[in-house]
């Protein structure tokens, strides 16, 4: 018979499951998958043979520039991603597309999230801001950034006079915390992503601000890395034809982890405001009004 554990061993235990991320509790019972049957249409694939000494050696190929661009990747629910990218085609309001997204059963994520995390800020803003998916203080209140990296994020657009109330629009590439934040599976991404592309095709902002590489990698459909990636500009097409520039830059839990980096966002955001007011979207001095607010 197993012993019962001590009270302190089972803090350790979970102690230990709060540091490897999971502080969610989704089911009574623990399911055992390495024991379950695999699921339908998943093969088993057979050990490649091992090469024999005597096989003939595999000539070189010379190196071949790798693509940046995502492979296409085979999903677990090819077809709710499709049933998502029809339901986001039919808003034609982001009053349409938030109702929908709220209706939308499709992602598994629904079912553990607290809330559903759409979008903060002033929809038809300038800057819209793309990050990658709702944490615990998200999830309790209902919007995006609302955590520390949120308001470490507030207080860098602050720094160049820019504000969530006045001049951002901010959602993220998921709108429903994935349980103990772990990572998005890539479904997760591309159902989620359909609502997020629209989105940006309706909210129509002159600037995209891709924050963080899950955000950058979904939306720019690229295998690229964001250490690669920030601070250069490039262009996001979207499905209506239109064409929107992009700039990827540093999460900010990322920056709270790594404070040297904040140099480099830094740049990323001058960039940004130099971009705004060649635009013509911001006057001279508005940036400087109320930085340091
Ligand atoms: N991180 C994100 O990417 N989005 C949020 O809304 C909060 C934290």
């Amino acid at each position: 018979m197993e012993a019962a554990l001590s009270p302190q061993d089972a803090a350790a235990l979970l102690r230990w499951y709060v540091d490897h991320g999971l502080d969610e509790t989704i089911g009574e019972d623990a399911i055992d998958r390495f024991a379950l049957p695999p699921p339908a249409g998943v093969v088993a694939t057979p050990a490649p043979p091992t090469a024999s000494p005597s096989a003939a050696p595999t000539p070189m190929r010379p190196p071949v520039a790798a693509p940046a661009v995502r492979a296409p990747v085979p999903l677990e629910s090819p077809q709710l991603a499709l049933d998502a990218r029809e339901v986001a085609r039919q808003a034609t309001t982001i009053a349409e597309l938030e109702e929908a997204v709220r209706a939308f059963e499709g992602c598994a994520l629904k079912r553990t999230a607290k809330n559903t995390v759409f979008a903060d800020g002033v929809a038809g803003a300038p800057v819209m801001i793309v990050g990658e998916a709702p944490g615990a203080d998200e999830d309790r209140l209902g919007k995006p950034f609302v955590g520390v990296s949120g308001q470490l994020m507030d207080r860098m657009f602050s720094a160049i006079g820019m504000s969530r109330e006045r001049d951002l629009y901010i959602t993220n590439i998921l709108f429903w915390r994935p349980p103990g934040n772990r990572t998005p599976t890539l479904s997760e991404q591309a159902i989620c992503l359909a609502f997020t592309r629209r989105h940006i095709e309706l909210a129509k902002p002159k600037i995209v601000v891709l924050a963080g590489g899950t955000a950058v990698k979904a939306v720019l459909n690229t295998t690229e890395g964001i250490t690669r990636l920030r601070g250069k500009w490039t262009t996001l097409m979207l499905d209506d034809d239109s064409e929107v520039p992009a700039l990827p830059t540093f999460h900010p839990a990322y920056l709270l982890r790594t404070p040297a980096s904040k140099r480099q966002s830094w740049q990323d955001l001058l960039a940004l405001d130099k971009r705004l007011r060649e635009l013509g979207v911001r006057g001279s001095g508005a940036g400087s009004s109320s930085r340091g607010n």
